[in-house]
């Protein structure tokens, strides 16, 4: 109950500053170059399909705007009502892993260390930091860095290595997390462009069932694992070799997730670069990933997502899904993907759903996108089957509704360069295709677009197209 009020407080002025901001944006900014805008072309689609319909092109257009001042707002922390005099550095407690008996030299186990210190600046009232210092690299078990905190103000900083111990006996008591934090408001994790977090992750790939199809399928560790912290900002920040994905977002609300370098062999299973769940508003911009699997996957709840300026490859490409496994429920609304390169990747911008779900993929756009090499450059696969049985054909879906691709261009490593695979019962609704230039890699190779049960507006040059 006193956990609930605590959100309520910390977020229901963030919403009003938000509101205001898109509200006085709507008013001074028709995008000028948004021949939606001008056209009322969604306008009339939105009639058609029965979604706000000025809301759409409206949200797009406040999009670049309503970034930056996100950004300052969760750095300042105002909304908390923090004086300038509580906030100020003087009060700030500073605190290094070392203090607690952290050594760093890459053997020892350094986990109580971590545990001690994060207690002292979770515990340190306005704000603390906590520090751990470059040029060593610290050894450590799973750890839950857990709120809610006195601390209204943390930043850690992780300007050495933090490397996850590779004895699985280690993740028994849970076996799908190694860092987390959990329930921490406030807060910002910064690597200062030197921290790296290694999740050491090459005995779990080993041991994968992906890898090694004689043995069972089982979880491996998210090596960072954020849960319900609102206020989030990290940057400048090195995570690598995740035992299974990089980065998760569970949870949270108004995060900024920036300057991420993301690496992992092309082979190690399951290796998503950017997890997000549950999650809303966050912003995700100027990272690299390459690794075994999703670049960046968004599923279910998760509301407000923006990705810029992303560079991607190898891997599985940038994904909204999976969703609607084991006939569950999923929503997706109001992403955008603003300026990604893509290479040698399996799928460039993808949708998938499993058959049997319901829910909706809804007001996605994916603009100025560079693919090279991609086998599925676009695609929409509404019969995603990722188990070892063949997944029976089931009336229901995920229904897939609104979704703009505008300005992507380069190479195909397949024949099939567009792939709209949409359900017969859920057509793909409100699609719009707007300067597609596509080609295939080899010289002297065509690509072709391949389009089932799709609703369907071509502007500009799209090639190859539907019809
Ligand atoms: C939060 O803490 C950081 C790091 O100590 C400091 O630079 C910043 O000014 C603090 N912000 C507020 C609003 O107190
Ligand atoms: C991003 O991080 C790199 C190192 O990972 C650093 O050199 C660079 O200054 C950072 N850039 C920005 C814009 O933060
Ligand atoms: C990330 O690095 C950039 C460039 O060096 C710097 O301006 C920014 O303040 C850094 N962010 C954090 C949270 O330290
Ligand atoms: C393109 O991708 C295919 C398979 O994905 C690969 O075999 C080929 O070497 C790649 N070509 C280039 C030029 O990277």
């Amino acid at each position: 109950m006193a956990e609930q009020r605590h959100i309520d407080h910390v977020v229901f002025p963030i919403i009003s500053i938000i509101f205001i901001s898109l509200v006085s944006c709507y008013l001074c900014l028709p995008d000028q170059g948004s021949p939606y805008y001008n056209n009322n072309y969604l306008d009339q689609e939105g009639g058609a399909y029965g979604f706000d319909s000025p809301a759409y092109p409206s949200y797009f257009s406040t999009i670049e705007d309503d970034k930056f001042k996100l950004r300052a707002q969760i750095l300042s922390f105002e909304k908390l009502g923090l004086t300038s005099s509580s906030s100020s550095s003087a009060t700030v407690t500073t605190v290094s892993v070392d203090d607690f008996g952290g050594l760093g030299d890459g053997r020892s186990d350094d986990t109580q260390a971590f545990m001690k210190a994060w207690k002292q600046v979770c515990n340190s009232f306005p704000g603390a930091v906590m520090v751990v210092p470059e040029e060593k690299t610290y050894r450590v078990k799973p750890i839950r860095f857990s709120g809610p905190c006195k601390a209204n103000n943390l930043t850690v900083q992780i300007y050495g290595t933090i490397e996850a111990s590779d004895d699985r006996k280690d993740y028994k008591k849970d076996s799908s997390l190694w860092l987390v934090f959990d329930n921490v408001d406030n807060l910002m994790v910064q690597g200062g462009g030197i921290g790296t977090i290694n999740g050491n992750g090459n005995i779990w790939w080993q041991n994968s069932c992906k890898i090694h199809k004689s043995l069972p399928c089982k979880h491996a560790p998210t090596a960072l694992t954020f849960h319900q912290n609102n206020n989030l900002i990290v940057e400048n920040l090195t995570i690598q070799d995740a035992q299974q994905m990089h980065v998760s977002f569970q949870k949270c609300t108004y995060v900024w997730a920036s300057n991420l370098t993301i690496t992992a062999p092309q082979y190690s299973p399951n290796t998503d670069g950017i997890h997000v769940t549950d999650t809303k508003h966050i912003y995700i911009t100027s990272s690299t990933i390459r690794t075994g699997d999703d670049c960046i996957s968004i599923v279910s709840g998760s509301q407000n997502v923006q990705v810029e300026d992303i560079t991607c490859g190898p891997g599985h490409g940038i994904s909204i899904g999976s969703l609607g496994a084991g006939k569950s429920k999923a929503t997706v609304s109001g992403v955008l993907v603003n300026g990604a390169k893509l290479s040698g990747t399996t799928n460039g911008v993808r949708i998938k759903t499993w058959q049997g779900g319901s829910g909706y993929a809804s007001n996605i756009k994916f603009q100025n996108i560079e693919m090279s090499n991609v086998t599925y450059p676009i695609i929409v696969d509404q019969s995603y089957c990722d188990q070892d049985k063949p997944c029976k054909e089931q009336s229901s879906a995920v229904q897939v509704k609104n979704v703009v691709y505008q300005n992507i261009k380069g190479t195909s490593s397949s024949k099939v360069a567009v792939k709209f695979d949409c359900s017969k019962n859920y057509p793909c609704q409100g699609v719009i295709l707007q300067n597609i230039n596509l080609e295939a890699e080899a010289s002297g190779e065509s690509v072709e677009a391949s389009c089932n049960n799709v609703q369907e507006t071509q502007i500009g040059v799209v090639t190859p197209s539907c019809t």
